[in-house]
């Protein structure tokens, strides 16, 4: 448990917005964020800044809970995928689920950078909402497309969970001036858009618009 004196850092090069995937922005500027070797500049950065104004704890606490959550959903999305009728939709959140075991591994990236072992604090807002997911799979029938679209809006407002999570940590690690920190996250969080996007493209094509079928791909 590192503590230190009060002195924040803001690094020149912590500008970068990662709340939208504009024009590659977002893209952080080394080869590979995802290899963060904790430093010794990285680990006084973390030391020095002061934890009495809370956000440090707020931003470990916020950890904690997506942590909880990305690892909650490597449970969930089996079970998703399985309920489907529609092969893409499965397909999807399968690569998602894979998506969903490195995310948690850059959590722990995270954790391992601040030099706290990873902990998981239970998320009680993912747990509903994988909960409400699998009210849809109960409350509908096999291969309709209530419970087609009832998996795509379940799984939506997962992803926007996500999504909203990991905007705010990661203003707080440019805040804080942890910017390694910021682009793993980063990276997270394009890939949560991506999915949220796939998932809105095969409530379209499949569902919503109606097998406009006849041969069209
Ligand atoms: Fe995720």
């Amino acid at each position: 448990m590192a503590k230190a004196t009060p002195k924040k850092k803001s690094s020149p090069t912590s500008n970068t917005s990662f709340s939208k995937k504009n024009n590659g922005q977002s893209k952080p500027a080394n080869d590979n964020p995802s290899k963060l070797e904790p430093t010794n500049e990285a680990n006084i950065d973390v030391m020095e800044l002061d934890p009495s104004d809370g956000l440090i704890k707020l931003f470990t606490d916020c950890l904690k809970d997506i942590y909880w959550a990305e690892n909650h959903l490597i449970k969930a999305l089996p079970k998703m995928a399985k309920a489907t009728s529609i092969k893409k939709l499965q397909t999807d959140i399968l690569n998602h689920l894979e998506q969903t075991k490195t995310h948690a591994e850059r959590l722990e990236e995270v954790f391992e950078f601040l030099g706290k072992e990873p902990q998981a604090r239970k998320c009680d807002a993912m747990e509903g909402l994988t909960r409400e997911g699998e009210a849809v799979i109960e409350n509908t029938d096999t291969g309709t497309p209530a419970r087609n679209l009832g998996i795509i809006m379940a799984s939506q407002k997962v992803e926007h969970y996500e999504i909203s999570s990991y905007m705010g940590l990661i203003k707080l690690a440019e805040h804080l001036g942890y910017t390694e920190i910021s682009e793993i996250l980063g990276e997270t969080l394009n890939e949560e858009e991506d999915s949220d996007a796939l998932l809105s493209e095969v409530a379209t094509s499949e569902i919503l618009n109606g097998e406009k079928d006849d041969g069209e791909e």
